[in-house]
């Protein structure tokens, strides 16, 4: 169930370069929210933007939901301009949300701001110790690599220009490690660019490994009203913001 409130902004700040870390203590949200849903925030009262912007939920702790984004235009820019004790209209929790797969040990694999909901998921299965691959185009674009460790998670970081960890793109780090281990009792979570997706799909299918994609559509109205964000799927088509944002990804036609 998802409700329209008002979070009271506890804190707002830049973590490097573009990136915010935004908390935000909303009660009503937090209490049902699951990993790989969204929030869709109301930014300004002005005509622009007029659209909410959807950001994922990056953790929860107790009443606070905390939001990790990239500013990338004027939404994002007016939102890191928000100071602790403002309020932030938003309706959430939006979504499905991963599902957890018992006696299975989950690969995490983040591209870009694809990280952001992945730390959540991280805390609700560190029991398993997940094992996590962010990638991303250099070092200063890798993220959250801490706070996965903090969890107990194993990290690997992959980038394009070879700045930090492995040189290439994330899912070749994946392909590289599935060839030296036993992959049979594993499942994989991935969120990030489309391309990324399709690549984690197409190595979860030679390997058979079961694999959930979140994806990130852009998005109008974000509660499943305007058919903006429909993606082609073996079940007929399908809004990301409702019967998504996290599909199996056999499911998704790419
Ligand atoms: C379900 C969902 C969850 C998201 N979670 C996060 C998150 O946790 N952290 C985060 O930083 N961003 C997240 N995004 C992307 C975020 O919503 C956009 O970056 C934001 O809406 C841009 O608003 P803006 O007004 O700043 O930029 P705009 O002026 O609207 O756009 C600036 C640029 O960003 C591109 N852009 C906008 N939306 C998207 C999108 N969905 N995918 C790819 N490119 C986009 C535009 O094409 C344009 O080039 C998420 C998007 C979705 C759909
Ligand atoms: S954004 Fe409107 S239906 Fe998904």
């Amino acid at each position: 169930m998802a409700y329209q409130a008002k979070a009271k902004i506890l804190k707002n700040s830049c973590v490097g370069g573009n990136y915010f870390k935004m908390e935000i203590s909303c009660p009503r949200v937090s209490k049902s929210a699951l990993s790989g849903q969204f929030v869709n925030l109301k930014i300004s009262d002005r005509f622009i933007p007029l659209l909410r912007r959807p950001i994922s939920i990056h953790n929860v702790r107790g009443s606070k939901i905390e939001l990790l984004y990239e500013v990338v235009g004027k939404g994002t820019e007016l939102l890191s301009r928000k100071k602790a004790g403002e309020e932030l209209d938003l309706i959430g929790p939006l979504g499905n949300s991963f599902s957890y797969v018992a006696k299975r040990t989950p690969i995490l694999v983040a591209g870009g701001m694809g990280v952001a909901p992945l730390v959540f998921l991280a805390d609700k299965l560190k029991k398993q110790k997940p094992l996590v691959l962010v990638g991303a185009k250099t070092k200063k674009q890798i993220l959250c690599v801490k706070e996965f460790e903090k969890i107990g998670c194993a990290v690997k970081t992959a980038t394009d220009d070879g700045s930090v960890g492995f040189k290439g793109r994330v899912t070749d780090m994946l392909k590289n490690l599935l060839s030296t281990i036993d992959y049979r009792q594993l499942t994989l979570y991935a969120c990030g660019p489309k391309p990324m997706l399709k690549a984690v799909s197409v190595i979860a299918k030679i390997k058979n490994i079961p694999a959930q994609v979140s994806l990130e559509e852009h998005m109008a109205c974000g509660i499943g009203a305007c058919l903006g964000c429909v993606v082609n799927t073996k079940k007929g088509m399908k809004r990301v913001c409702k019967e998504g944002l996290v599909f199996d990804s056999g499911e998704i036609i790419w």
